[in-house]
Parts: C-alpha cells; sequence; structure tokens
C-alpha cells in the first residue's frame, strides 16, 4: 500500500486527477469505477475544469461503475447515485449515459440486482482504477462492519452512524433510505488499482483502522491492506492518527522519479 500525505484537498485532487488522467491517456478505453459522497468531489470538479480547459484526454471511449445505490427512491430522484455522478462528472466530461453504469435499485429485480452488476463488470473487463472513499466508521463503498471480506455485489442496511452521516443529503437521518446495493469488497478487491481519498479530521480514526489496524471485517476499508496496489491519500488533517506518518512522508519523499502511482 503506498500512503500519500498531502496538504490539503486540493493537492490530493490534483494529483488524484493526474492519477485518473494518465490511465485515460494510456488506455482510452479505461474502466473507472466510481464513487460518489463529498470527499472525491473536489477530484470530479478538478478533471472537469482541465477538460474545459481542453488539456484532459478523451473521454469517450470510458466506461464507468459507482460503487453502490440506494433502494427505495422514486426512478431518477436527485440523489440516487447514477443521477449524482452524471451530474458531477460524467455529463461535463462528455461520457454517454449509457457507458455511466450503477447497480439497479429498480425493486423487481432486487434479488438479482448483485449478480446482474458483477457480470455487467465482469463483461466490460473489470475495473481498471477504482477511487474510494472511507466512512467515519470505516465502511467502504456501503460495505458496513462485519460485512465479508470476500462479498460480491449485494444487498445491505444502513447503519444509524452512516444514515445520519448522510442525512446532510436529505431533508433528515429519516429520510436516507434504509437499504442500498453496494459492491462487495471482493468485488472492489478486483479493481486493479484502489485510490482511497480521505480528507478532514472526522476521517482519522478510520484512517488509522484501515492502514495501521488489523486486518478485520470489522474495519472493511482494512482490506486495502490485502491489495497489490493501493494507493491512500490523505489530507493532514485525516493522517493525524496515523502512527507512523513521518515514515510515510519520507517514503513519499524519497520516491523514485520513475515510480508511478
Ligand atoms: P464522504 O463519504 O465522502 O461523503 O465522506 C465517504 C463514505 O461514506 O464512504
Amino acid at each position: 500500500m503506498e500512503l500519500v500525505p498531502l496538504a490539503s484537498a486540493e493537492e490530493i485532487a490534483s494529483l488524484v486527477a493526474d492519477i485518473v488522467e494518465l490511465a485515460v491517456t494510456r488506455d482510452p478505453g479505461t474502466v473507472l469505477g466510481l464513487a460518489t459522497g463529498s470527499t472525491p468531489l473536489p477530484t470530479y470538479q478538478e478533471l472537469i475544469r482541465r477538460h474545459r480547459a481542453g488539456s484532459g484526454p478523451s473521454w469517450d471511449g470510458v466506461t464507468t461503475f459507482n460503487l453502490d445505490e440506494y433502494v427505495g427512491l422514486p426512478p431518477g430522484h436527485e440523489q440516487s447515485y447514477l443521477a449524482t455522478i452524471r451530474r458531477e462528472l460524467t455529463d461535463d466530461l462528455g461520457i454517454e449515459p449509457a457507458r455511466v453504469h450503477g447497480p439497479d435499485a429498480a425493486e423487481a429485480g432486487l434479488p438479482t440486482a448483485g449478480e446482474r452488476y458483477e457480470a455487467a463488470i465482469e463483461a466490460a473487463g473489470g475495473v481498471d482504477l477504482q477511487i474510494l472513499g472511507i466512512g467515519t466508521n470505516g465502511h467502504l463503498a456501503f460495505n458496513e462492519q462485519g460485512s465479508s471480506l470476500g462479498s460480491p455485489t449485494r444487498i445491505k442496511t444502513l447503519t444509524a452512524q452512516t444514515r445520519l452521516d448522510n442525512a446532510r443529503f436529505f431533508g433528515s437521518p429519516d429520510e436516507v433510505p434504509r437499504h442500498v446495493l453496494t459492491q462487495g469488497i471482493g468485488t472492489i478487491l478486483r479493481a486493479r488499482h484502489l485510490v482511497l481519498i480521505a480528507t478532514g479530521a472526522g476521517k482519522a480514526e478510520a484512517v488509522a483502522a484501515a492502514v495501521e489496524g488489523p486486518v478485520s471485517a470489522s474495519c472493511p476499508a482494512s482490506m486495502l491492506q490485502l491489495h497489490p496496489h493501493a494507493t491512500v491519500l490523505v489530507d493532514e488533517a485525516a493522517a493525524s492518527r496515523l502512527e507512523r506518518l513521518s515514515y510515510y512522508a519520507e517514503v513519499y519523499a524519497a520516491k523514485p522519479g520513475w515510480q508511478a502511482h
């Protein structure tokens, strides 16, 4: 795992935008795994800014897969993650809606939605680059504490903490759906490169548990320790509980120029 300690969310956004653009430049058919929530927004805004400025790669051949989706929202609801990712990123990059995927949360198809999503990811050749956030409780996508480390895409029940954390997007915690479809930890582990972003003091404890704690279903994000190519980018506040922070900073400063992220 590479731990990249940076000063601010802006610096992280710029570096993650570089990583994403490099992947798309090298392979115009890149399959991106996309996270929603607040954390990746500065990165998405940076990608859009560069695209508008004409300095970014062509996005025409890129396919995207969201990590998760709420169950029980009316179709087209503005807080559905498919609507969110189109509004926050893919429409502005000019990626056709047909290439932008999320788990199908329509009620009638719920029993098979996970299997169908896994098949769609596989048919696209798997996710090349997966952007991730982390919950204040260490959840990854919507894999709450106790999620099987081998889990596939499936339905999950959100914890009270997550519904509280996400209430800012709705009127109140009660309006946050109770159920979600989420890529499993096993699904996420199959992506070729994981890029986890954590910013703000509220994530400090979860980051320390994920990076320096034991690999455990009690901290789903700790599964990054099992992945052959995981990059974790933290700002100062999110890094504040890391015991080996000075070592990570030393490693990053000494990173050989030829070594990409
Ligand atoms: P956030 O959510 O980026 O809105 O903090 C992250 C998460 O819950 O995984």
